[in-house]
């Protein structure tokens, strides 16, 4: 399918999407988004797709919501059209799991969708921010609350009160992102973890991400019986019995998602 703001790749069982608007350092703007979830709906349901990458450029992953789109926008405009509402869920609708690859600027909305992937692998050039206080506004999908937990109260009230950027090193540090690679290897490390992540059962792949988004949602019992009761469960599947003959045998597993 073509689009006019995203570039969509499939090789060797990875999707990669790439956001396009070089002249807007990838602002993201409804067209592009809409895109993207449109993207990643076809990538959910081709069963040649087992890992999903989302990127941008060198210089930036996105630097926010497209700011001149939502200038002249009022309260009501917002409101009743709940601006970016429909557009995250289809990110997060997604049970496949999605990589962000992210060099350059990270930024508002570009920081808050990386951060509504998976996981994040960050070149040495990377940063990250939430710098809407800035704007005369706030983060609206998921700055405020996303990042807090991913890196505690301390970092996210500095990010957002401040709008301070966060290089790589320290984004790394603050468990903000999973890997920092050199901005050359950046599409190489991401594609190798995908490949990794291909390899698996897509049973077992797809339900440690419904587990690990537990995480954050439940209380801790209840979200170790969700994780439990999903282990159960995969006894029932024929990969469980391949990969632990595979084990016994000193042999690859061989997965058939079944
Ligand atoms: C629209 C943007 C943009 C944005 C950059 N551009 N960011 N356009 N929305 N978020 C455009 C610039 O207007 C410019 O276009 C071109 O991209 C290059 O940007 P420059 O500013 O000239 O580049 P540079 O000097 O290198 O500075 C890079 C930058 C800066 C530090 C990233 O562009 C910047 O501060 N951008 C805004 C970051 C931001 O505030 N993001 C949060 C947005 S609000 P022209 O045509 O002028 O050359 C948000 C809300 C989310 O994300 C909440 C709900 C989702």
């Amino acid at each position: 399918m073509a689009y006019d703001n995203i570039i969509v790749e499939i090789e060797e069982h990875i999707c990669t999407v790439r956001l396009n608007r070089p002249d807007a350092l990838n602002a993201l703007n409804l067209e592009l988004l809409r895109e993207l979830g449109k993207a990643l709906g076809e990538a959910q349901k081709n069963d040649k797709v087992r890992c999903i990458i989302i990127a941008g450029s060198e210089k930036a992953f996105a630097a926010g919501a497209d700011i001149k789109m939502m200038s002249e926008k009022s309260f009501t405009d917002v409101f009743l059209g709940d601006l970016f509402t429909p557009e995250e869920a289809a990110v997060m609708r997604i049970r496949k799991p999605i990589i962000a690859a992210v060099s350059g600027y990270a930024l508002g909305g570009g920081c808050e969708l990386a951060m509504m992937c998976d996981f994040i692998i960050a070149s040495d050039t990377a940063k990250f921010g939430q710098p809407e206080v800035n704007l005369g506004v706030m983060a609206g999908m998921g700055g405020t609350q996303r990042l807090t937990r991913l890196v505690g109260r301390a970092k996210s009230m500095d990010m957002n009160l401040t709008g301070r950027f966060m290089d790589a090193e320290e984004a790394e540090r603050a468990g903000l992102v999973s890997r920092v690679v050199p901005c050359k290897e950046l599409m190489k490390e991401a594609t190798g973890a995908a490949k990794k992540i291909a390899e698996k059962s897509m049973i077992s792949v797809m339900a440690i991400k419904e587990a690990v988004h537990r995480a954050d949602q439940m209380p801790l019992t209840e979200a170790v019986l969700f994780e439990r009761r999903l282990f159960h469960s995969m006894f029932a599947t024929e990969d469980q019995k391949e990969g632990m003959a595979a084990f016994v045998e000193k042999r690859e597993p061989q997965f058939r998602d079944k």
